[in-house]
């Protein structure tokens, strides 16, 4: 389970001697299993909220437990572990062009210690799973948008994490390659045993996906989320 409890970020930006509020007073609770689609304009915090959830930032206040672990006081010795069960699909984590597909995603597992026996086994899986086994010896630049895309998924998803976070999946997809992508990450979690999140700025694609929670985003505030929607409260 994910839950954070009056969770303010804010930045400092040295240059100018300010603060930003990035987000403000935050109250999330995200179940097993659940697909949540976090959206919201330019600037409103969701990239953020990932960031927290990674552990790449820390709450400037409140609280925020993530699977048992209190990341504002977790030692840094266990952060590696926590990390480890959580699969992020970021915009911006490129691929290594240097790579062929196979050794990206291969290299998720060997950067955590598995055994090259284990390696051997578990990516061609995670390879077909995505379909793109065909792709398995091409490097990055061979291969398109949307099988770059599927790479990096395959990369998340290939230490079986409890939770996968994709920061805009679908930027830079045609329309029929986003759908494609989305019904993929969409499905991941339908078996209930995986959290996925999914931020997104393409509200008519999510409209897809009717049965889905939403939770919106302004100025670092959450605006509306449609599990609450009806009783209006956690807004
Ligand atoms: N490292 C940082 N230092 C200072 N300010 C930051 C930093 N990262 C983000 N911000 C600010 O925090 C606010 C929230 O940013 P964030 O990246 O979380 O938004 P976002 O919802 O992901 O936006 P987008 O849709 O454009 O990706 C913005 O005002 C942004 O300028
Ligand atoms: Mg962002």
């Amino acid at each position: 389970m994910i839950e954070f409890r009056h969770v303010t970020k804010t930045y400092r930006s040295a240059a100018r001697d300010t603060t930003v509020t990035a987000l403000n007073d935050i109250n999330l609770k995200i179940d097993d299993g659940e697909v949540v689609f976090l959206v919201g304009s330019n600037g409103a915090g969701k990239t953020t909220l990932m960031r927290l959830l990674t552990r790449m930032e820390v709450p400037t206040s409140g609280s925020l437990v993530v699977n048992g672990y209190d990341l504002r006081r977790i030692k840094k010795r266990r952060i590696p572990e926590y990390r480890s069960q959580i699969g992020m699909d970021f915009q911006d984590f490129k691929l290594f062009s240097k790579y062929t597909v196979y050794e990206n995603v291969a290299f998720a597992m060997r950067v955590l210690g598995k055994s090259s026996k284990a390696i051997k086994t578990t990516v061609p899986l995670v390879l077909s799973m995505l379909d793109i086994s065909a792709r398995a010896n091409h490097f990055p630049l061979e291969i398109s948008g949307g099988e770059q895309q599927r790479t990096a998924l395959a990369r998340a998803l290939v230490n079986n994490p409890k939770i996968l976070i994709a920061d805009e999946p679908t930027a830079n997809l045609s329309p029929s390659m986003s759908r494609e992508v989305m019904d993929l990450l969409v499905s991941l979690g339908d078996n209930g045993k995986r959290t996925v999140l999914i931020i997104t700025h393409d509200v008519k694609l999510i409209s897809n996906y009717e049965n889905k929670r939403v939770v919106k985003f302004e100025r670092g505030r959450i605006v509306y989320d449609s599990k609450h929607a009806e009783v209006g409260a956690d807004a």
